[in-house]
């Protein structure tokens, strides 16, 4: 197999990946102040101090706290006293870390913050982010969460040539990335964790085995219950715990391929998308999402025209689909 400058700084990168690496300025400082807004606000509606639910928020590829802090503003407006906390963990190229290791960091993370809110608390997780939090969700037999918002995230997988994968292995297509992403050595990398080739991709090079994806995916395939494993029921349970599964995406995103694979939807082995209602983990049941949906607790919010680095700084998207679901 061919090693591509995974670790090289390649010339002119930042170039090819607008708006992904921005800039990258110090953050740790408003976020350590937003744990004190209650003390700080003490103006704020009788009625409502104290009664929002901490708000914890998870960031995506090549992403870091500070693509957030419009979101911070109008949770700020909007719901004046909540506590937000945006976790500074796997910034930047640290966000290439294989999921499992980044969901034990923020595990870690959220514990403490978990702990301190006896009446729950919400999560906003982007893009890949939101595959963390649904891995979190799974895992953690305790978690108090209530709204899980999973903004612009690739919770079937993501399928499609970006300029991440492109920076990543520059000579790969998506039809051959698999080669890469299901050794071992490729499930090192974050992306190749939720990589998701079709059915029938890669027949051509092993016709006995047709899903490559289900016998390599070493964590998709395990939070969507797909390949059995020790833990599966233990993890259904712990999923359903969640208070609600609000879902947000659409059409112009540009980054996730298929869009809607951030409501459960994916190719299937001809490459049509099949909704979350027809996928074969839905019809299962294999990790909870069609309890969830006839318990009432999915909530849909598709949104044309915001491309993949706005979802978090949309004003229209905010008040209409994150808004409703953070009191
Ligand atoms: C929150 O909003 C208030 C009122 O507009 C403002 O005074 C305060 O600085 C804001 N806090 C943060 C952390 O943005
Ligand atoms: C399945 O995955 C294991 C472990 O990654 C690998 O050793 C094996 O070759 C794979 N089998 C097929 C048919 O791809
Ligand atoms: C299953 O759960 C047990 C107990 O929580 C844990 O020690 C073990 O690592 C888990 N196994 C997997 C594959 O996650
Ligand atoms: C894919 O297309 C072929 C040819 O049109 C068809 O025979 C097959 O049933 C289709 N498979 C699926 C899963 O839709
Ligand atoms: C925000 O989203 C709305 C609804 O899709 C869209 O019409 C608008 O152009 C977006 N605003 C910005 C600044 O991107």
């Amino acid at each position: 197999m061919e090693v591509v400058g995974v670790c090289a700084e390649p010339s002119g990168w930042s170039g090819s990946m607008p708006g992904l690496w921005r800039q990258r300025l110090p953050s740790a400082w408003a976020l350590l102040l937003l744990p004190f807004l209650p003390l700080l606000m003490p103006a704020a509606p009788a009625a409502h101090r104290g009664s929002y639910k901490p708000v914890i928020v998870v960031h995506g590829l090549f992403d870091s706290s500070y693509s957030f802090r419009h979101l911070l503003d109008y949770i700020n407006e909007t719901h004046p006293g909540t506590v937000v906390t945006v976790l500074d963990l796997f910034d930047g190229r640290e966000s290439l870390r294989p999921l499992w290791e980044q969901v034990q960091g923020f595990r870690e993370a959220v514990v403490p913050i978990m702990e301190k809110a006896p009446e729950g608390v919400h999560l906003i997780c982007y893009s890949q982010g939101g595959l963390v939090c649904r891995a979190l969700l799974s895992v953690m037999d305790n978690h108090n969460v209530d709204s899980f918002i999973s903004l612009s995230s690739p919770q079937m997988g993501q399928y499609g040539d970006t300029d991440y994968l492109k920076w990543l292995f520059p000579t790969s297509m998506r039809s051959n990335l698999y080669r890469v992403c299901y050794s071992p050595w490729g499930q090192e990398f974050s992306i190749c964790n939720y990589w998701h080739a079709p059915a029938n991709c890669c027949l051509h090079s092993d016709p006995h085995h047709d899903d490559l994806y289900l016998n390599a995916s070493s964590f998709l395939a395990l939070i969507n219950g797909e390949r059995d494993h020790p833990n599966a029921t233990a993890w259904r349970k712990n999923f359903l715990r969640v208070g609600r599964l609000v879902l947000i995406g659409g059409p112009d995103d540009g980054v996730i391929t298929p869009w809607q694979s951030s409501f459960f939807g994916f190719y299937d082995a001809n490459e049509t998308v099949l909704e979350m209602e027809e996928q074969p983990v839905y019809l299962r049941d294999s990790f909870g999402l069609k309890t969830l949906l006839a318990r009432g607790a999915i909530v849909r919010c598709p949104m044309a025209g915001i491309s993949h680095t706005t979802w978090h700084s949309n004003r229209t998207l905010y008040d209409t689909c994150i808004e409703p679901w953070l009191s």
